[in-house]
C-alpha cells in the first residue's frame, strides 16, 4: 500500500502551539484525526503506529480529560505510556521543570506530553530534550490539541470552518483554550467574536481586530457556534467579576440567551464546566450541545498528533543520519 504524503502538511517534530501553523498544516492534522474517529468506534481500537515507543505524560497541573485522552491515544497506538503527575507547589518551578525534563530524557522516551502552569514552559522544555514534545496546556498561553478537537467537532457538524460565526464567551483573559481557538479559527477563515465582561478580555485580542462585545445579545446574534469558557477563578488575582450569581445573569448561557444565536447554533465547552456559573445544565445537556462529542474527538485528535510528531521526528533523524 502506498501512502500519499501531503507536501504542505504538518511536518514538525513538536506541537507547541497553533501560532505559526499554516492553514494546510492545520487541515492536514484535522484530516488525519478524522480518519481515527471510525477506528475509535470499532470493537478493536488497537493500532501499531507507536508500537515499541515510550510516551511520558508530564502533568504539572490537574487534568481529567486531556491527560486521560492522551493516555488512551498512546495506548491505542501501542505505545508504553507512563503518567507522571507532579505536585509542583513545594519546589522552585523553573528548576523542577528543567531537572525533570533532563532526567526523563535520559530514559529515552519518544514523546513527552506536557502541561504546565507557566506560559512558555513547554517550548523551553522542548529545547532540553531529544524527543518530540506536545503542549497539553501552558499557563494562559496555548492548548493546541483542544483547538484542534474543537475544530474537528465543528467541521463534522457544519461541514466547514470557513465563514462560520463563532462566539467565544466568558473568561477569555485566563484561557489558553480561547487563545488557541482564536488562532486556529482565524487561520481557517472563520469569523470570531469575543463576548465577556471588559475585565476578562485582554487588550491584545482587541488589537487583533476581532469583534469584541460585552453583550451576549449582540455577541450571539447569528452565531453558528457558541463556545463557552470556564470562569477560571484559580487564575484570578483580585475580583474581576462581581459575584457568581451576577455573572450567570449576564454571561451564563441559558435557553433565553442561546435563542439570540442561529436556530441551528451548536454549543461547545472544553470542560470542566461550572454548571450554573457559565452554563445552564439544561443547555449543557440539551440537543444543541456538542460537549460530549468534543471529548470523543479529543482522542482522535491526540492519536493523530502523537503519530504525526513522532513520525516527523523519525523522518528528520533518518534524513540527518551520517
Ligand atoms: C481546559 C484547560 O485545562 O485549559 N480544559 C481542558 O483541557 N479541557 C479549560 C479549563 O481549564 O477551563
Amino acid at each position: 500500500m502506498t501512502t500519499t504524503v501531503n507536501p504542505y502538511g504538518f511536518r514538525r517534530p513538536h506541537l507547541l502551539g497553533i501560532e505559526g501553523l499554516s492553514k494546510p498544516e492545520i487541515v492536514d492534522l484535522l484530516d488525519r484525526a478524522e480518519a481515527n474517529v471510525a477506528v475509535s468506534r470499532q470493537a478493536n481500537k488497537k493500532r501499531d503506529g507507536l508500537r515499541g515507543r515510550t510516551q511520558i505524560n508530564l502533568f504539572f497541573e490537574a487534568s481529567t480529560r486531556t491527560q486521560s485522552s492522551f493516555e488512551l491515544a498512546g495506548k491505542r497506538l501501542g505505545a508504553d505510556v507512563m503518567n507522571m503527575s507532579v505536585a509542583s507547589s513545594s519546589v522552585k518551578k523553573g528548576e523542577t521543570l528543567i531537572d525533570t525534563a533532563v532526567t526523563l530524557n535520559a530514559m529515552n522516551p519518544d514523546v513527552i506530553v506536557v502541561r504546565h502552569h507557566a506560559s512558555g514552559a513547554v517550548a523551553l522544555l522542548a529545547q532540553k530534550v531529544d524527543c518530540s514534545v506536545i503542549n497539553a496546556g501552558d499557563g494562559a498561553h496555548e492548548h493546541p490539541t483542544q483547538a484542534l478537537l474543537d475544530a474537528l467537532t465543528i467541521r463534522r457538524h457544519k461541514g466547514r470552518i470557513e465563514r462560520l460565526t463563532v462566539a467565544i464567551c466568558g473568561d477569555i483573559l485566563h484561557s489558553r483554550v480561547a487563545r488557541s481557538n482564536i488562532l486556529l479559527l482565524t487561520a481557517l477563515d472563520a469569523r470570531v467574536r469575543l463576548v465577556g465582561p471588559t475585565t476578562l478580555i485582554p487588550q491584545a485580542f482587541r488589537d487583533m481586530g476581532l469583534e469584541v462585545t460585552t453583550s451576549m445579545k449582540d455577541g450571539l446574534k447569528d452565531a453558528d457556534i457558541v463556545m463557552m469558557l470556564r470562569l477560571q477563578r484559580e487564575r484570578m488575582n483580585g475580583s474581576l467579576v462581581p459575584s457568581v450569581r451576577e455573572y450567570f445573569r449576564y454571561y451564563g448561557l441559558d435557553a433565553e440567551k442561546l435563542a439570540y444565536a442561529r436556530p441551528d447554533a451548536l454549543v461547545m465547552h472544553p470542560g470542566p464546566m461550572n454548571r450554573g456559573v457559565e452554563i445552564d445544565p439544561a443547555v449543557a445537556d440539551g440537543p444543541q450541545s456538542l460537549i460530549r462529542e468534543q471529548v470523543e474527538m479529543g482522542v482522535a485528535v491526540r492519536i493523530a498528533v502523537l503519530e504525526a510528531v513522532t513520525g516527523n521526528r523519525n523522518a528528520s533523524a533518518v534524513e540527518s543520519a551520517p
